[in-house]
């Protein structure tokens, strides 16, 4: 007895040092440090181009302008998008953001007198092929029209476990909520949320390595596996950024398919690495992306109960600091 407490404490220790190590190597390996770039040049530097945009683009928003804000971040951005045309990637939305952030910043220099001594010296800025592509907006605070449906879509979602197995939501509207989900905040901006979608006999396939759908696992039609690329990350601080962000998209993916009419559910994925590996090999997911959670989805069936789900109060939930009315 009095050794058994120690050892299974020892045991747990072990166990939870091996499944961070394994983590934690995990994101080593799919990290570039300091620029190294370990054979995923491509989106290291895509990474690279959205930070430095972000910071840009941000400066422009800022309630006081600074003029000549950010100069050696626009000449990495200005280099870096250099090197992307250099070789021969495709002219994609991020490119093209990066670009009109440039833009932006030009002229917004030239509108106030702003010598920014050469820096686009030399510079080629593409025509603004995708419009509204990057730079500073206007922001416009909801209706109370929008404000009351979106208190709608909040309350009335709920996990749902009943499916109709027989039908599978479409392309489109997983299209939909993907691109709706896509507006889910995330580190400077970096997306590194990815949603895989399975259907068919995958589906069972893979929910044999998640622990909570038993009861109803059977009729789920739809999955998704919700990833975050690791790649995209700079290093050890954001060690834990790619659950925080691929979080964060699942929730609005949860909401967005509800407004597609579309039951959903969440499913953990708190496993062990061992599972962690066996689902990726069954899902063919790749090494770089972090398993964040799986998601059933399908049509609700007719009159499919769900539980209710007390919540807690806000007054329960709020620690208010400061003076407030
Ligand atoms: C990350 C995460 C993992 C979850 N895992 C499971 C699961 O494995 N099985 C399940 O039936 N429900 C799962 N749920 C759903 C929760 O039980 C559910 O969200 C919670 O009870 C609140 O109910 P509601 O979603 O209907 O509001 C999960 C939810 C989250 C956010």
């Amino acid at each position: 007895m009095h050794f058994k407490t120690p050892l299974r404490l020892l045991k747990r220790w072990f166990l939870l040092y091996r499944e961070v190590f394994l983590d934690g190597r995990r994101f080593l390996s799919a990290v570039p440090f300091h620029g190294v770039e370990k054979g995923n040049g491509e989106t290291y530097l895509e990474g690279a181009i959205i930070r430095q945009y972000h910071v840009v683009e941000k400066g422009l928003a800022m309630p006081e302008f600074r003029p000549g804000f950010g100069v050696s971040m626009v000449r990495a951005l200005i280099k870096d998008l250099e090197k992307w045309k250099a070789l021969g990637l495709e002219v994609n939305e991020q490119f093209a953001a990066g670009q009109a952030v440039l833009r932006a910043y030009r002229d917004r220099h030239a509108q106030i007198g702003f010598d920014l001594e050469g820096l686009f010296d030399g510079v080629e800025l593409e025509d603004d092929c995708h419009s509204g592509t990057g730079g500073a907006r206007e922001f416009r605070p909801l209706t109370p029209d929008f404000r009351e449906a979106f208190e709608h879509v909040c309350r009335s979602r709920a996990s749902v476990r009943t499916f109709d197995p027989e039908k599978i939501p479409k392309r489109q509207q997983i299209l939909e909520a993907i691109a709706l989900a896509s507006r889910a905040p995330s580190v400077c901006n970096r997306q590194t949320a990815r949603a895989h979608v399975y259907t068919g006999p995958a589906v069972q396939e893979l929910l044999k390595f998640q622990n909570g759908n038993r009861g109803f696992g059977h009729r789920v039609p739809l999955l998704f596996v919700v990833t975050s690329d690791l790649r995209l990350f700079t290093g050890v601080d954001e060690r834990y950024q790619g659950w925080i962000d691929g979080g964060m998209f699942a929730m609005l993916l949860l909401l967005a398919l509800h407004a597609q009419g579309l039951g959903a559910v969440a499913l953990n994925w708190s496993v062990k690495n061992r599972s962690d590996v066996a689902l990726r090999k069954a899902g063919q997911i790749p090494s770089h992306e972090r398993i964040i959670m799986l998601i059933g989805c399908g049509y609700p069936e007719e009159g499919a109960m769900v539980p209710v789900s007390q919540r807690r109060p806000a007054e329960k939930m709020v620690r208010f600091h400061g003076e407030i009315s």
